[in-house]
């Protein structure tokens, strides 16, 4: 794959929820993006800046407005389904429960990721080669996971839990991993843990992969992009080389230059 192939292209995207109302928001406001293959991008901004519409507009969940464009590996799939859009995408959400079914075991978790996946030979697999993969895929997570294959999610801890989201969104090798604060919701140590996960996987699959987090010191410390919104905007865009020794304080100088705010305000920094 060569360095700078492109991935996704967001061109001209803008989101309004509850048009003509006095609810009316836009929550996009006409994003453009290129990411690269195999780009890791950490995504921080204050609540309501359109991180999660990003995300969900990149999963088809709704289309942009008129004129955007969505294009994957080449393909442009503005506007069809999110079922299509799920072709390309793993996405890991904020509630492990999103993420798996809970009253279902953690094989039949893992089937069901596979049946949705594209990747042909896993789903022609026997239940018994199947089985061998789950083993060997939950192995190195050193959980115990792959001795508990037939243990019911829902009894899993939701440390637990959301390694087997992210084995779920992995498992396919979809083109473009999704996380959305996928760790908020974890005590600090098993937060860590699923970072590091997260890490394991995605240097070894060599998964372009965006992950929306509030903590500042995670978003300069993971992948080599960090890209900052602003109701509706990308307003900061750094590239390996522009964030390395950046501290927390030149992010928020970064972000009060180009938002033209005071970042004291947002609740990011309360949150940290
Ligand atoms: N389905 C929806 N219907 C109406 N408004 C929505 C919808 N989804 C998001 N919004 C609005 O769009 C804006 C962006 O929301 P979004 O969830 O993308 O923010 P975010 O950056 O993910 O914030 P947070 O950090 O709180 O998760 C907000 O004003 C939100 O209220
Ligand atoms: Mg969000």
């Amino acid at each position: 794959m060569g360095e700078n192939k492109s991935l996704l292209q967001l061109e001209g995207i803008t989101k309004i929820f509850s048009r003509g109302t006095i609810d009316e928001v836009k929550a996009l406001d006409n994003i453009k993006l290129d990411v690269n293959a195999e780009d890791y991008i950490t995504i921080i901004g204050s609540n309501g800046a359109g991180k999660t519409t990003m995300l969900n507009l990149i999963a088809g969940v709704f289309p942009p407005e008129r004129g955007g464009k969505v294009i994957i590996n080449g393909n442009d799939i503005t506007g069809l389904s999110e079922y299509k859009h799920a072709a390309y995408i793993g996405r890991v959400y904020q509630d492990p429960n999103i993420g798996t079914a809970t009253k279902m075991t953690i094989e039949e978790n893992l089937a069901m990721a596979v049946l949705r996946g594209q990747t042909r030979g896993l789903r022609a697999a026997s239940n018994k080669q199947r089985r061998e993969l789950f083993r060997s895929t939950l192995a190195p997570l050193g959980l115990g996971l792959e001795d508990r294959l037939n243990a019911m999610v829902g009894t899993l801890s939701s440390g637990q839990r959301q390694a087997v989201a992210l084995v779920m969104a992995t498992i396919s090798k979809p083109a473009l991993l999704l996380l959305d604060e996928h760790i908020a919701n974890l005590d600090p140590r098993t937060a860590q843990i699923v970072l590091e996960l997260t890490e394991m996987i995605v240097r070894q699959e060599k998964m372009t992969t965006m992950m929306v987090t509030h903590n500042m010191e995670l978003a300069l410390k993971y992948g080599n992009r960090l890209i900052m919104m602003h109701e509706g905007k990308i307003v900061v865009d750094l590239n390996q080389d522009q964030r390395t020794g950046l501290t927390i304080n030149d992010l928020v100088t970064a972000f009060e230059q180009a938002s033209g705010r005071k970042f004291i305000e947002d609740k990011i920094l309360l949150r940290r």
